[in-house]
């Protein structure tokens, strides 16, 4: 038996999985489920082990010495990562399944994923590039979202490993897949620093003129997957302005201030604290948190972003980035239908994503900061996710 979990287990997140079958017995069983937070994380390999439209789908482990994140190369995603809190507890601050076949059954909840080739909205699935109108789905009524009814976060990527530390994925997304024009070569390269950051890398090249906006839809609950609500997360967020939406969520165009509005969180604040300001039109089109704010920046390169404490665990997260926006979005439409791998629910505002990227819709606002990419140019950003404690 422990043979056979050694060749098919490869992390000490999996192998806590195997032990744990070794060792929950019939007689143990009942304790599996009040064992269950020691073990939450704990991922069985063979579960991501599939084939996807004709590719094989796998885990992957990156590890320094105190956190661990688990990848899957379906949809680039990231499945688990954790985090010690402030008493040392292993402490998953991902949500997400232990098993591929729930991802792909995930409807649109775009869990761990990386989202392309457009991430977030374009206004009813049309924009114009050199004189030509291209027409992507609306999958999201009556918008594009996220890339498509695929997208980049419903397809396998190609996936090596070359350390303990990195994991460098790749996609080719032929001319014209999902409406986009041109072939657009895709990498992301997820490493984990000696620093407990997440580091994330895109690039892209392209062979026509095209749109690209990469970026990263990890759900996050600093306090533990499932573990309750995250309206007293405190949040900062590095932004004097933010691009307020219509009732479809697509921008209108405008740069908004924050002061005086539910959106300044420009000191740390509980993220619920303003959350049900019913004078507050954008918060009702939201349905909550879900807009883009403007970073400041002083110069190009990563700048700070935001800053999330959990209340409970005392983790925090930094978020770093060369993108110009990010998307606060507070898990508005999460509805507790889908079955985490803590074995909780997905339940209303129990995550939220920090997805760094430009703003939504940019292709058809001139004065929004350009997404389109030509031959020859590489697109390349980086975004770092970056862990500690605070005591
Ligand atoms: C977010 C988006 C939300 C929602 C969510 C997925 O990025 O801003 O409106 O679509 O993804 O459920």
């Amino acid at each position: 038996m422990k043979n056979f979990c050694s060749a098919f287990l490869v992390a000490s997140l999996a192998l806590t999985a195997c032990n744990n079958t070794q060792q929950n017995n019939s007689q143990q069983e009942s304790k599996t489920d009040s064992t269950k937070s020691e073990t939450m994380g704990a991922l069985d390999v063979k579960k991501f082990q599939q084939i996807i439209d004709g590719k094989p789908t796998n885990l992957y482990v990156l590890k320094n010495k105190d956190l661990q994140v688990a990848i899957t190369d379906y949809g680039a995603r990231v499945v688990s990562i954790l985090v010690p809190d402030k008493n040392g507890k292993q402490t998953d601050v991902s949500v997400g399944f232990d098993n591929v076949d729930d991802y792909t059954k995930g409807g649109d909840t775009y869990f761990g994923a990386v989202v392309g080739r457009y991430g977030n909205r374009i206004a009813k699935g049309k924009f114009k590039l050199e004189g030509q109108e291209y027409s992507l789905a609306t999958n999201n009524a009556p918008n594009h979202l996220h890339g498509g009814n695929k997208g980049f976060s419903r397809v396998v990527w190609d996936a090596q490993q070359p350390d303990d530390s990195t994991l460098i994925l790749t996609y080719i997304s032929d001319d014209g897949e999902e409406g986009y024009p041109g072939e657009l070569d895709a990498q992301v390269t997820y490493t984990l620093t000696s620093n407990n950051e997440l580091k994330i890398d895109y690039e892209a090249t392209t062979d026509k003129a095209t749109v690209v906006n990469l970026t990263n839809h990890t759900y996050f609950n600093l306090n533990g997957e499932g573990n309750g609500s995250i309206n007293n997360h405190l949040m900062m967020i590095n932004a004097d302005k933010f691009t307020p939406v219509d009732s479809t969520l697509i921008p209108t165009g405008k740069l908004e201030s924050v002061a005086s509005t539910p959106f300044d969180f420009r000191k740390p604040t509980a993220i619920g604290a303003r959350i049900n300001d019913t004078n507050s039109m954008q918060l009702k089109y939201g349905k909550g948190y879900d807009h883009n704010f403007i970073l400041n920046k002083s110069a190009s390169g990563l700048t700070k972003a935001a800053e999330v404490v959990g209340d409970q665990s005392g983790i925090v997260m930094d978020v770093y980035t060369t993108e110009p926006g990010i998307q606060f979005y507070g898990g508005n439409f999460m509805n507790g239908t889908h079955k985490l791998k803590s074995g909780k629910t997905d339940d209303h505002r129990t995550a939220f994503c920090l997805e760094t990227q430009h703003y939504p819709d940019s292709p058809n606002h001139p004065n929004f900061p350009s997404t389109r990419l030509e031959p020859g140019k590489v697109y390349k950003t980086t975004t770092i996710y970056a862990f500690s404690v605070k005591k």
